[in-house]
C-alpha cells in the first residue's frame, strides 16, 4: 500500500487543469491506498488575500473536492492549517535548504514576474512547505500535473538531505504520479500555456461552470485561419484545442475533428461548438452536486473536522520523531 499526499492552493474554483491533472488521479487511488488530499491555505498567503477571501476560497474548495468524488471516509480530506505541524517541518527543512537552489526554482522565478512588488521570503521557501506537506506523512506518490514536477524533484532533495545528514533511512523518496501514463499540462483556451486560473480571463474552464459561460470562453478560444496542406503539423493554439477535445469529448468525435483537419476541411466554428456541449456535459454533474453540497453547512464543517483529527495523528507522529532525530530529546 502508498501513502498518497497531494493538494491544491484555495485561489478560485477548481478547473479541468486542476481535475485531470491531480485530482482524477487522486480520486481513483483512495479505494486502495492510505490517501490524504488537503487545501494549500498556508502556500495561499504568498499572494496576499484578504481574510475574508481566503475563508471562502477554502470552503469552496473542499465542497468541490467532495463534489469531484473525494470520499472523507476513504481519504483522509483536510485543510493545511489545521495541521500545524506541517510549519515545525518546513522550518526544519528550512534549515538545510539553499538560497542557490531555491532561487533557482522556476515557479520562485515566475512569481518574481508575476508578483515584483511582493517578492516574499514565503515564496522563495514555497518549495520546502510543498516538501513538508508531503513527508509530514512520509507519502510515497504523489498525484500532480506536470508544472509540479521539480517541485517534486526538490522535495526528494530535501528528504534525502535530512536523511543523510543525520545519518537514517527515515523520509522515503515520492514520486510524482499520473496513473500510468505522463504528467499532463491541460492547455487554456488563450491559445498559448496552460489553464490556469492566473493565466488570463477565459482561459480556464471551471467544474462550477454554468453552460451559458463554457459556449462563451469556448467560441471566444483562439484558433487560425485553418490548415493549407493535408496533414499539415498543428500550430500550439489548435493542438490546444485538440487536446481539449481528447480529455472531454469521445474518440469518435475526436477522430473526426483530426480528420477534418488533415484533410483541409476543418471549421473551427463548429468544432468549438462541439467542444463546447462536451465540456458542459462532462461538467454537469460536477456543478449539480457542487451546489447541493454547498448548502450543506454542517456536512462540510463536519468533514474538515474529521479530516483535521485524521491528518494530525499521522502528522504529530513524524514530527515526535523527526524531533527526536534532529536532537531535541525530552527531559
Ligand atoms: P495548484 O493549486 O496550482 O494546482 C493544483 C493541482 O492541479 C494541477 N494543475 C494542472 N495539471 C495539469 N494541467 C494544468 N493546466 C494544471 N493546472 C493545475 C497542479 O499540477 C496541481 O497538482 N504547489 C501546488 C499545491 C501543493 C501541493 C503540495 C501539491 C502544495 N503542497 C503537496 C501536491 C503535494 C500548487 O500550487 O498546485
Amino acid at each position: 500500500m502508498e501513502t498518497v499526499v497531494s493538494g491544491i492552493r484555495p485561489t478560485g474554483n477548481l478547473h479541468l487543469g486542476n481535475y485531470f491533472g491531480a485530482l482524477r488521479n487522486f480520486i481513483s487511488m483512495q479505494n486502495e491506498h492510505n490517501c490524504y488530499f488537503f487545501i494549500a491555505d498556508y502556500h495561499s498567503l504568498t499572494t496576499h488575500p484578504t481574510p475574508q477571501d481566503l475563508h471562502g476560497n477554502v470552503r469552496q474548495i473542499l465542497v468541490e473536492y467532495l463534489a469531484a468524488g473525494l470520499d472523507p471516509e476513504k481519504s483522509t480530506l483536510y485543510i493545511q492549517s489545521d495541521v500545524p505541524e506541517v510549519s515545525e517541518l518546513y522550518l526544519f527543512l528550512n534549515m538545510n535548504a539553499y538560497i542557490g537552489e531555491l532561487e533557482r526554482c522556476t515557479s520562485f522565478k515566475d512569481k518574481i514576474r508575476q508578483q515584483p512588488n511582493n517578492v516574499n521570503a514565503g515564496l522563495l521557501t514555497y518549495p520546502t512547505l510543498m516538501a513538508a506537506d508531503i513527508l509530514i506523512h512520509r507519502a510515497t506518490k504523489v498525484p500532480v500535473g506536470k508544472d509540479q514536477e521539480q517541485h517534486l524533484e526538490m522535495t526528494r532533495t530535501f528528504g534525502n538531505r535530512f536523511n543523510r545528514l543525520y545519518n537514517v533511512d527515515y523520509f522515503p523518496e515520492p514520486q510524482a504520479f499520473n496513473f500510468g501514463q505522463e504528467l499532463v499540462k491541460i492547455p487554456g483556451l488563450n491559445g498559448s500555456g496552460k489553464m490556469g486560473k492566473s493565466e488570463g480571463e477565459g482561459n480556464a474552464i471551471f467544474l462550477a461552470d454554468e453552460p451559458g459561460d463554457i459556449r462563451k470562453k469556448v467560441m471566444k478560444a483562439v484558433t487560425d485561419a485553418g490548415p493549407t496542406e493535408p496533414n499539415q503539423a498543428k500550430p500550439e493554439a489548435i493542438q490546444n484545442i485538440f487536446q481539449l477535445m481528447k480529455v472531454v469529448s469521445t474518440p469518435e468525435t475526436f477522430e473526426y475533428f483530426d480528420e477534418k483537419y488533415n484533410t483541409c476541411q476543418i471549421r473551427y466554428g463548429d468544432m468549438k461548438k462541439q467542444l463546447a456541449e462536451d465540456m458542459i456535459l462532462f461538467t454537469t454533474p460536477f456543478r449539480e452536486r457542487i451546489k447541493a453540497i454547498l448548502s450543506d453547512e454542517e456536512y462540510v464543517s463536519k468533514v474538515a473536522r474529521m479530516g483535521k483529527n485524521k491528518a494530525q495523528e499521522s502528522a504529530a507522529k513524524t514530527i515526535r520523531e523527526v524531533r527526536e532525530i534532529v536532537g531535541f530529546k525530552k527531559f
